[in-house]
C-alpha cells in the first residue's frame, strides 16, 4: 500500500497545519476543530510558561509530558514531571508556572487559545513589570490588568490573535516606567512640572523597549498609546477615538479600574460603587464608553470580584 492509500485522517510524525517558533518553544499546531487546538510543543531547557484561565472560562487544558522534565513552581520545592505525567486544568483560578528543566516535548490540547505560552525572553520584562508594582506600591496590579483586560477583550469580541497581544500590552504597559527615576515614581501626587514632563515619555519608552522583540511589535504599539484619551487630551500623541488602537483603550480603562480599587499610599481604595461612577463619569472623554461599558458587564458578571 503506496502514500496514495491513506486515508486523510492519518497524518504522520512531523506533520502539522502550522507551526510557530518563538525564542524558546517551537510549537505544531496539529489539529484544530470545534474550538479545540491540539499541539506538540518543544520547550527548550530553561524556558518558563504558565498556564491560566484568564476569563471566566469553562474550557479545559491537557497537557501530556512526551519526553524531557518540567517543574512546577507552584510548590516549594518544585514538584517535577516526568514523561507519562500529565496535567489537567480545568476551572483552575490561579495562574500555574512551569519551567523546562531539560528540552521537553508536550502534546498540548487546549479549547482556548494557546496565547498563554510564556517564552523564557519575556522573562526580563516581567521582572521590570514587577519591580514597577513595587515602586509604585501597587503589587499584583499588572496580572490584574492582563487578566481583566482580556475578558473585556473577549467581551468585545476581539479575536485570539489579539488578545494575545492585549495580554503581552497588559502586563508589560508600564515597563517604559523603569527609566523614570525611582524618586519620582514613589511620590505620585505632588509631582513637579518637571516629574511630569519625564513621566510623560513613559508610553513611548516602553515601546521602544518592547519593541526589540519582534513577536511583541503590536504590544509594543498598543503600551505606546495606553495613555491616550478618547477625547484627544491625552498623551504622547494626542490620538483620538477610534485612533487610538483597541487595546489601548481597554488597557486604559481597567488601568484606571484597578488603580482605583486599589489602596494607594495616599488613599483608601473606592468602593467598587465609587470606581464604577468614575469610570462612566469619564466615559467619552477619558474613556471610550463603548470599553466602559464592556467592563461594567464584566465586573458585573463576576460579581464584583474581579
Ligand atoms: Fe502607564
Ligand atoms: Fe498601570
Amino acid at each position: 500500500m503506496g502514500e496514495r492509500a491513506r486515508p486523510g485522517f492519518i497524518r504522520k510524525r512531523g506533520e502539522f497545519l502550522s507551526r510557530t517558533a518563538k525564542g524558546n518553544t517551537e510549537i505544531h499546531l496539529l489539529a484544530k476543530a470545534e474550538g479545540v487546538e491540539v499541539m506538540w510543543q518543544l520547550v527548550k531547557s530553561g524556558a518558563m510558561f504558565y498556564l491560566d484561565s484568564a476569563q471566566d472560562w469553562q474550557g479545559f487544558e491537557f497537557i501530556y509530558l512526551l519526553s524531557g522534565k518540567l517543574a512546577y513552581l507552584g510548590s516549594d520545592p518544585p514538584h517535577l514531571l516526568s514523561p507519562g505525567d500529565y496535567i489537567v486544568r480545568h476551572l483552575v483560578p490561579e495562574r500555574s508556572w512551569f519551567r523546562a528543566e531539560e528540552d521537553s516535548e508536550l502534546l498540548y490540547v487546549s479549547s482556548q487559545p494557546a496565547y498563554h505560552l510564556v517564552q523564557g525572553e519575556i522573562q526580563e520584562f516581567l521582572e521590570i513589570a514587577r519591580q514597577v508594582e513595587v515602586d509604585e506600591q501597587l503589587e499584583g496590579h499588572s496580572y490584574r490588568l492582563q487578566r481583566l483586560a482580556l475578558q473585556v477583550g473577549e467581551e468585545l469580541g476581539l479575536p485570539p490573535e489579539r488578545l494575545a497581544d492585549l495580554a503581552y500590552a497588559a502586563l508589560f504597559h508600564d515597563v517604559g516606567k523603569a527609566r523614570v527615576p525611582r524618586e519620582v515614581l514613589r511620590r505620585p501626587h505632588a509631582l513637579s512640572q518637571k516629574d511630569w514632563e519625564i513621566i510623560r515619555h513613559h508610553p513611548s519608552w516602553g515601546r521602544e523597549e518592547l519593541e526589540r522583540k519582534s513577536f511583541l511589535k503590536r504590544a509594543a504599539a498598543i503600551v505606546e498609546q495606553t495613555h491616550e484619551r478618547f477625547d484627544g487630551t491625552g498623551y504622547p500623541k494626542g490620538l483620538k477615538g477610534e485612533e487610538i488602537l483597541l487595546e489601548a483603550r481597554i488597557i486604559a480603562v481597567v488601568d484606571a479600574y484597578d488603580a482605583m480599587t486599589s489602596d494607594r499610599p495616599y488613599r483608601r481604595a473606592l468602593s467598587l460603587d465609587q470606581a464604577l461612577a468614575e469610570l462612566r463619569a469619564g466615559a467619552g472623554t477619558q474613556f471610550d464608553p463603548r470599553v466602559v461599558e464592556a467592563l461594567l458587564k464584566v465586573v458585573k458578571r463576576s460579581g464584583g470580584t474581579t
